[in-house]
């Protein structure tokens, strides 16, 4: 099977821009300077933004900078570089949101999260890694603290990164079955064998015969997920489903949206759910 794997050059284009806590060329950096530096912004500015949407835009800003500086700075950093004080020596370091490069997403392979991707990603966390879960937060906190994440990439602010999520259809009513989930799963187990054991290994314990060469968009060596265990993408089948689809940016994991049909990807999954299941 030919595996497409885009590289998401618009995203590395984007990780070079790194220092600095606007880049200029962008529209809205006016609006986003007086913002960082905390100059009120008089009358409209050069975007023709009107006085009260450049008051209301600077509001949220502060809002959400005092939620990440209250929840998110230990771990994600001052500056969202994901090189907080308490991560020294950690394995999986936390997402530094300068790169605008996000896993786990509704979008195609190589686009922006929406934002009820990382509202789930903060509310639930992230299984198998230091990001907790934040129940604790208000509705409006997260939405701030949404905005705020956005300030720190110019990534948001093009229009090409961005993307409608894929057809998310409900996990089919034969999951209930566990008869059915079985018999499925064998089916599933031929597509793996085909589509996935290259990097997964035979039995998804990320040891195929590709998976010691793979690299991630920094160069650096990355392994294929053990899928064995709990899932980082979520614990349903809805989350297998969609990390399938659509593929993790910033790392060779494709999105399979435009090769495997919606009937085959749940297959995959129920293959998953068994490898999952029958860990101790
Ligand atoms: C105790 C450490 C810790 C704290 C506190 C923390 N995070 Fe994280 N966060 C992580 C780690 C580690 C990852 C990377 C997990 C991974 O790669 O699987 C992460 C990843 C993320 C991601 C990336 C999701 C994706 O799709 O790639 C988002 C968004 C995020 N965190 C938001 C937040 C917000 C917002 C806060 C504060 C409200 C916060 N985090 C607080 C450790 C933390
Ligand atoms: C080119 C190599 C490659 C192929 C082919 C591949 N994967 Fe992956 N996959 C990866 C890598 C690398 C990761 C880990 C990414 C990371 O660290 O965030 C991953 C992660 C995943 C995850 C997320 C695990 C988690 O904890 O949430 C799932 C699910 C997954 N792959 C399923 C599949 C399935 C099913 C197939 C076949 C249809 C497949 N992969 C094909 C490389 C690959």
């Amino acid at each position: 099977m030919a595996l497409r794997i885009v590289p998401p050059i618009s995203l590395r284009q984007f990780s070079r821009v790194r220092s600095g806590f606007v880049h200029s060329a962008f529209v809205g950096s006016l609006v986003l300077c007086a913002l960082a530096f905390g100059k009120p912004a008089t009358g409209g500015d050069a975007t023709g933004r009107s006085e009260s949407s450049v008051t209301a835009t600077r509001e949220l800003f502060r809002r959400g900078r005092f939620v990440f500086e209250k929840n998110c700075v230990p771990c994600h950093g001052k500056y969202g570089e994901g090189d907080g004080e308490l991560v020294k020596g950690w394995q999986v370091l936390p997402r530094n949101f300068r790169l605008a490069t996000f896993k786990y997403r509704s979008t195609p392979y190589g686009k922006l999260p929406t934002d009820d991707d990382l509202k789930r990603t903060i509310r639930r966390g992230i299984s198998g890694s230091a990001m907790p879960s934040f129940s604790q937060l208000r509705d409006d906190e997260v939405d701030a603290v949404i905005a705020y994440i956005k300030f720190l990439s110019p990534a948001w602010n093009d229009d090409r990164l961005h993307a409608q999520p894929i057809d998310l259809p409900p996990r089919p009513a034969w999951f209930d079955d566990p008869a059915r989930v079985r018999q499925s799963a064998e089916a599933g187990q031929q597509l793996f064998q085909q589509s996935c054991a290259a990097c997964h290994g035979e039995k998804g314990a990320g040891d195929g015969f590709a998976a010691a060469q793979l690299k991630d968009n920094l160069d650096k060596p990355i392994k294929p997920a053990d899928l064995r265990k709990p899932l980082r993408s979520g614990p349903n089948p809805e989350d297998a489903y969609r990390t399938i689809m659509t593929g993790i940016n910033g790392t060779p994991m494709p999105g399979f949206e435009s090769t495997l049909r919606p009937a085959q990807a749940w297959q995959l999954v129920a293959f998953l759910t068994t490898l999952q299941a029958a860990q101790p």
